[in-house]
């Protein structure tokens, strides 16, 4: 009842909510088996290459800055706070779903909580973003990470998921999702975001050894938290190698893939030994078009666009049996209604209704106008 309640509280930013008494309490378990039945499952078939009812839309950071609502929760809590408030995180995941006809939603989060959960500091500044006031500045800052409960710190997260599950009353699946180990590490390192990535890419040329220490720490660290996730409650996954524009080819194939294809092989043999049903796995390489291929030949279900390439050169590039999700610009949601709708329509009708899961190629910028969202969710739904 109360979850029911919380849809109609959308004027306050933090309706009161008991679920996640209800979770912790053991009254719920988070095995997902008391969890309401999914109604929309579209994404989810979308990723196994079932057929769908229509094309699912989801998009990128789609809880996110463009909505006043969002900036309003912001305005009193920290970005991070946000993240580690179940209610909080849960509220502002919710808050895109009451306005759109989506077919997913991400549970609202940062892929830099893994690093906050080695040791790292990590703030958000306004109007610059993620900030490491204390990076990693040669190998021996290695010894700074501290791999022991970082589970236990990351608690939060599985506890957002579940409550949100509950709060979704089965309308839509929830992407649980995590940063990538290279794009991690240059975020370790760069001590923020970074033009060029010099540093983290002089840890390559320098460090070999160390670089490669840190992946593996790093990739360890992400099967777990995936592991997490789905334990509590998520029904697809996304791994976000957002950072791999920075690399060439080869070093993407060095760096980022083999780490990458390590947690979608752990996953399955963990989602084996465990007894839990294999969820679907999404790769994000931005700015690894180049690859597309080998990512597909990794085993994940999903390989994320971005906008650099065009959907049938994609599908010929990955072949038939993985699905494929993007890939509008987010710069076309500045467009006229009418021509963004041309593209979206364009676009869908060029990937097809099989395994295809709509989306931007990035996610969407802070002052998309609101309309683009509901003309892109329309138009994705009305091309097929
Ligand atoms: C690492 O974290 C564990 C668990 O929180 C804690 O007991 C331990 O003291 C930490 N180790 C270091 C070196 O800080
Ligand atoms: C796709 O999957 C089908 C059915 O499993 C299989 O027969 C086919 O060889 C696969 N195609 C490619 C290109 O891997």
């Amino acid at each position: 009842m109360f979850i029911t309640l919380m849809l109609f509280l959308c004027t306050s930013p933090v309706p009161h909510l008991v679920a996640l008494e209800e979770v912790t309490s053991g009254k719920v378990t988070t095995s997902g088996d008391d969890f309401p039945p999914l109604k929309n499952d579209n994404v989810l078939r979308a990723a196994r290459g079932e057929p769908v009812d229509r094309v699912p839309v989801w998009v990128m950071r789609q809880a996110g800055r463009y909505l006043p609502e969002f900036q309003a929760v912001r305005a009193k809590h920290d970005f991070f706070e946000v993240c580690r408030t179940p209610e909080l995180a849960c509220e502002v995941t919710m808050q895109p779903l009451r306005r759109f006809d989506l077919d997913a939603s991400i549970i609202f989060s940062d892929i830099l909580v893994i690093p906050q959960a080695l040791g790292i500091t990590v703030e958000m500044k306004p109007g610059v973003g993620p900030v490491l006031p204390e990076p990693l500045v040669g190998p021996a800052d290695l010894e700074r990470l501290n791999q022991t409960g970082t589970m236990d710190r990351l608690k939060y997260v599985g506890d957002a998921i579940t409550m949100m599950r509950h709060m979704l009353e089965g309308r839509i699946p929830l992407y649980g999702f995590t940063g990538a180990p290279w794009t991690l590490m240059g975020y370790m390192i760069e001590g923020g975001g970074s033009k060029t990535m010099s540093k983290a890419k002089g840890w390559l040329a320098d460090h070999p050894e160390a670089s490669h220490k840190l992946l593996n720490i790093l990739t360890d660290q992400v099967i777990e938290y995936l592991l997490l996730q789905v334990r509590a409650g998520a029904q697809i996954l996304q791994v976000f190698e957002s950072s791999a524009e920075h690399l060439s080819k080869e070093q993407y194939l060095t760096v980022a893939l083999p780490y990458l294809k390590r947690i979608r092989d752990d996953l399955h043999r963990r989602f084996a030994e465990e007894g839990i049903t294999p969820v679907p796995l999404t790769l994000f390489s931005k700015g690894a078009m180049h690859s597309l291929p080998e990512q597909a030949a990794t085993g994940y279900d999903v390989i994320g666009l971005d906008w650099t390439i065009d959907p049938e050169e994609a599908r010929r590039l990955v072949g038939p049996n993985v699905t494929l999700q993007g890939n509008l610009d987010p710069q076309d949601m500045y467009k006229p209604k009418e021509e963004l709708r041309e593209l979206v329509l364009t676009m869908v009708r060029k990937f097809g209704k099989h395994r295809y899961i709509a989306n931007l190629g990035h996610g969407i910028t802070p002052q998309t106008p609101i309309e683009s969202m509901e003309v892109l969710v329309q138009a994705v739904h009305d091309a097929l």
